[in-house]
């Protein structure tokens, strides 16, 4: 399959539909790994750009942080549903390999959440990795994420403020059970989940190691998300060395899994962080905002 064919038509028509535009708005949280990052590297006061804004989930932290806030969707409908959840703020329509509506040097920082990078074919991702450069100040972030090429084990994982909740509510009045009640719920909860991950780790094993991107740590991948989205994934010495080439350093790579340690074989995607270099590999301090920052 030739994925600049398929990424830009199919995986735009998938994200384009009212249905998974209402699915992403109704999300509302934050992972423990975005927070961790946004903030390690976020200031009151920046001028964000939201990469791929979706239901706009990250819309409610990064504009009550910004001094300035413009979330950007190449999909209408989630454009759409932006503007209506939040009509004060300011939604682009736009490919995030064409930001020329901004200027260069027009924001702080750059947020591309939850793998939106990943669907964009190889010379798209480029020009968008040119573009967030562009219009970053020197010393500017760019935080994204990205799907590792080599997770192919998930984890057994349970919710113990969930087994505690229940298992009190198995008890009611007889308290003195509730240790024994919460070691079986425990019991019973760790054998499911530990079922479960076995048998999802088997199918995304028959999915993922007979794929290139496995074995080369770099390639396409149709991901049964929504439907079939075909989807970049690598390790992350290539998100690095492909980044890099762009006038950035990675200042961190973090797993989604934390606050749990990461496993190259577990993590299924990581948090980077670049900041905006010369062309020797110097990080730069930030610059004052510049007189056409409003764009
Ligand atoms: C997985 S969703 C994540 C949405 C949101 N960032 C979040 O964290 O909930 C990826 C989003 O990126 C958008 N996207 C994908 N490719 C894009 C592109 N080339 N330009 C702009 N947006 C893009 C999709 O339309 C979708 O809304």
């Amino acid at each position: 399959m030739d994925p600049s064919i398929h990424s830009t038509a199919a995986n735009l028509a998938i994200y384009d539909s009212p249905a998974l535009a209402a699915h992403y708005a109704n999300l509302n949280y934050l992972t423990p790994c975005e927070k961790e990052i946004f903030t390690l590297h976020l200031k009151p006061g920046m001028s964000i750009l939201d990469l791929g804004v979706g239901g706009g989930r990250t819309t409610p932290y990064l504009s009550s942080l910004a001094g300035r806030y413009v979330g950007v969707d190449y999909a209408p409908a989630m454009v759409q549903v932006c503007r209506e959840k939040f009509p004060r703020l300011r939604f682009e329509e736009a490919d995030a390999a064409d930001l020329s509506r901004f200027a260069s040097g027009a924001f702080d920082a750059v947020v591309f959440s939850f793998n939106g990078l990943d669907v964009l074919a190889v010379e798209q991702r480029q020009r968008c990795l040119a573009e967030c450069r562009r219009v970053l100040r020197s010393g500017g972030v760019f935080i994204f994420s990205s799907h590792n090429a080599r997770a192919v084990l998930t984890r057994p994982s349970w919710d113990p403020e969930r087994v505690r909740a229940y298992s009190r509510s198995l008890v009611g009045r007889k308290r003195s059970f509730y240790p024994w009640a919460v070691a079986l719920v425990t019991g019973v909860k760790a054998t499911f989940s530990t079922v479960r991950s076995a048998g999802e780790s088997l199918v995304r094993m028959a999915r993922r190691v007979p794929s290139q991107s496995f074995w080369r740590g770099e390639g396409y991948v149709l991901d049964p998300a929504h439907g079939g989205l075909l989807t970049h994934m690598w390790v992350p010495a290539k998100v690095i060395a492909e980044v890099e080439r762009f006038q950035f350093k990675c200042i961190q790579v973090l797993g989604d899994d934390y606050p749990r340690k990461s496993g190259q074989f577990v993590t299924g995607w990581y948090y980077y962080v670049f900041a905006q270099c010369d062309e020797e590999g110097r990080l730069r301090p930030p610059d004052r905002p510049s007189p056409n920052s409003q764009q």
